[in-house]
């Protein structure tokens, strides 16, 4: 059935901003996007950094590609088309997170440079972060978290980003986090000491 677009459509203004909202957080809203190969570690660093946020007194919430898929995205597939939707729907979803005033953790695995950008270009200027989750495939391989490198490998998972789809690296993130290198708790320390720093006011 062909979709139909809605006509008639007028944009309502808020007597409420962006600024008012700030005020009462008392930080700024910012996205934070972290891309990765699946199993680099995306999700575990995301989770502590929340966690460590709200100790600390900010206000911030977590978008996860496998949570999100449960629900909003559950009609979507791992083809690039498909992939496209996935980000094109969470990044208009990260960016009005960060118009609420949140720290919005984002991660998804986010393999095409084109949708990351398109992520940015959604998110109100200086409140995007990128941070690129690197770690070599074979780590990934190695630590296997689902299973699914194991099924991928044996040809059961089609379209697995790194063994049958593309992972373009990110050309310009604002962090790299090896985590072959890094520890969890070390990738995290560097994460809230950066993003405390830019959302902090007053
Ligand atoms: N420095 C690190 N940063 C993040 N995760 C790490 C690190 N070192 C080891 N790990 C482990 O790697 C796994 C990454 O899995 P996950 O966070 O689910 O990956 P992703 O969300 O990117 O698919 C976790 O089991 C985590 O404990
Ligand atoms: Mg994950």
């Amino acid at each position: 059935m062909e979709k139909k677009k809605g006509t008639n459509i007028v944009w309502s203004s808020d007597q409420v901003s962006y600024e008012n909202r700030c005020k009462i957080f008392g930080q700024k809203g910012l996205v934070v996007w972290f891309t990765g190969l699946s199993g680099s570690g995306k999700s575990a660093i995301a989770i502590e950094l929340q966690k460590r946020l709200t100790e600390e007194g900010f206000a911030g919430y977590r978008l996860d590609g496998d949570n999100i898929r449960h629900g909003l995205n559950a009609d979507l597939g791992f083809g690039e088309a498909d992939r496209d939707e996935n980000i094109r729907r969470i990044a208009e979803v990260a960016a009005l997170f960060q118009d609420a005033g949140l720290v919005t953790l984002v991660s998804f695995i986010s393999p095409y440079e084109k949708m990351r950008s398109f992520a940015k270009s959604k998110t109100r200027e200086d409140s995007f972060f990128l941070v690129y989750v690197k770690a070599s495939l074979e780590t990934c391989i190695n630590r296997d978290v689902k299973g699914l490198y194991k099924k991928a490998l044996a040809g059961e998972i089609s379209d697995f980003t790194g063994v049958s789809a593309p992972y373009e690296e990110p050309e310009h993130p604002d962090l790299i986090l090896d985590t072959d290198t890094i520890t969890l708790e070390e990738c995290v320390k560097t994460l809230f000491d950066i993003i405390s720093k830019k959302v902090r006011i007053g």
